[in-house]
């Protein structure tokens, strides 16, 4: 497998690369799209196989009879989790943010407060206002280039109207792989201040080689209170398929969110079932696997390029393929850093600000790309940063 030839995305609907002018300024044919969180590789041949299947039998009708999708989610989470599940737990939804916004509709109500450790994935504090109930940003704590929670600051922050936590297991962004001593540090907070739990781990397969993510489920004592989110999307490249898992072992919990996936008539779409059959596979491990190790060397190049440039630090990447870079240092604002990077490098990254407080200096960075893209990536940001030298 090589990841470095990848199809041109322009003009494909892409939201990517056909959206980044409008959103950006930066023009698709002459910038480099590092912002939304797909990568430019075509996933594992054993998913492009269910899919020329499908096409090849000809008829889209309405999926049934589960058995083999959910097996094939059970044999993933214990053989890449060590995390056994039954598959009666599991929910499909049309993706992740719609399971997030499922969850804060089921167990909370307007008003109430849903935690969040901030900066955190943007589109968490997006829906939880949109549903009408209030964002807690509980601000993790920058420790040399390395994200760490501060539970006395956020016991101290709780008033009693607070609901559910949001977890981003592992984080997006900073890309922290969160330890034992940390998860069960979330766990007891949860429990002191008797909050449900969404664990969101739809990252969980893209750490980098030599680390070890651990499933919120598999911290004893938290079960009763906890739901968990998987996907296949980001591991396998397949977002548009727009399927993922809410897995939740309690049954009260889970008649709770049954309950609110029937009112809103929700069932899955077939392609995103046909696609994370085939990719929970062993050939799909074997795929995430080489992944792995290209998109670490991609993190090391990046990484190397844009500390060279002072007052420029990328925090070291546990995981994810989402780099996320601070330009404190240089002494700009957030304006006069975005305006190089799009103006100057005309690179296409998230600003900072958007993943809530704490991330105001940083921009993210998508390295799931080939490495010529990355090579011309760092070249480019550190002409428009020529002047610090
Ligand atoms: C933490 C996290 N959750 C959810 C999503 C998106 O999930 P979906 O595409 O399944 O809605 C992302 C995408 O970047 C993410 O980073």
């Amino acid at each position: 497998m090589t990841f470095d030839n990848t199809p041109d995305r322009r003009g494909t609907h892409s939201v990517k690369w056909d959206s980044m002018e409008a959103i950006f300024g930066v023009s698709p044919d002459e910038g480099i799209a590092m912002w939304v969180a797909d990568m430019e590789f075509q996933p594992p041949a054993c998913v492009q196989n269910a899919l020329q299947k499908m096409h090849d039998h000809g008829v889209y009708g309405y999926y049934g009879e589960e058995g083999d999708y959910r097996a094939a989610i059970k044999w993933w989470m214990e053989n890449r989790h060590d995390w056994k599940i039954d598959p009666s737990w599991i929910f499909t939804t049309h993706g992740l943010v719609n399971g997030t916004a499922l969850c804060v509709d089921a167990f909370t109500s307007q008003g109430e407060g849903v935690v969040l450790f901030t900066p955190v994935y943007h589109a968490f504090a997006r829906v939880i206002k949109a549903a009408g109930r209030e964002v807690v940003s509980c601000e993790l704590v920058n420790n040399n280039g390395r994200y760490e929670f501060d539970f006395d600051a956020y016991d101290a922050q709780m008033t009693g109207n607070e609901r559910m936590v949001i977890l981003c297991s592992p984080h997006n962004p900073g890309g922290r792989v969160w330890t034992k001593t940390e998860l069960q540090a979330v766990a007891a907070f949860v429990k002191r201040h008797e909050l449900i739990l969404v664990s969101d781990e739809i990252h969980h397969d893209l750490t980098m080689p030599n680390q070890h993510h651990i499933p919120m489920a598999n911290i004893p004592g938290i079960t009763d209170r906890l739901v968990t989110m998987t996907a296949t999307t980001k591991t396998f490249n397949i977002a548009g398929s727009h399927a993922g898992n809410v897995i939740i072992e309690d049954p009260d919990l889970r008649v709770a969110f049954g309950a609110r996936m029937a009112a809103l008539g929700i069932s899955p779409n077939s392609f995103g079932l046909f696609m994370a059959t085939a990719a929970y596979s062993p050939e799909g491990a074997a795929w995430v696997d080489e992944l792995r190790v290209y998109l670490d060397e991609n993190r090391k190049i990046f990484d190397a390029g844009v500390n060279a440039i002072p007052g420029v630090q990328s925090m070291p990447l546990e995981s994810t393929y989402l780099t996320w870079v601070d330009f404190s240092g240089t002494g700009m604002s957030p304006a006069e850093i975005s305006k190089r990077v799009e103006q100057g490098a005309k690179i296409a990254a998230n600003h900072g600000a958007t993943f809530g407080p704490g991330g105001e200096s940083f921009m993210r960075f998508n390295l799931g790309a080939p490495r010529a893209q990355i090579i011309k990536a760092v070249a480019r940001l550190q002409a428009a940063f020529a002047d610090l030298q």
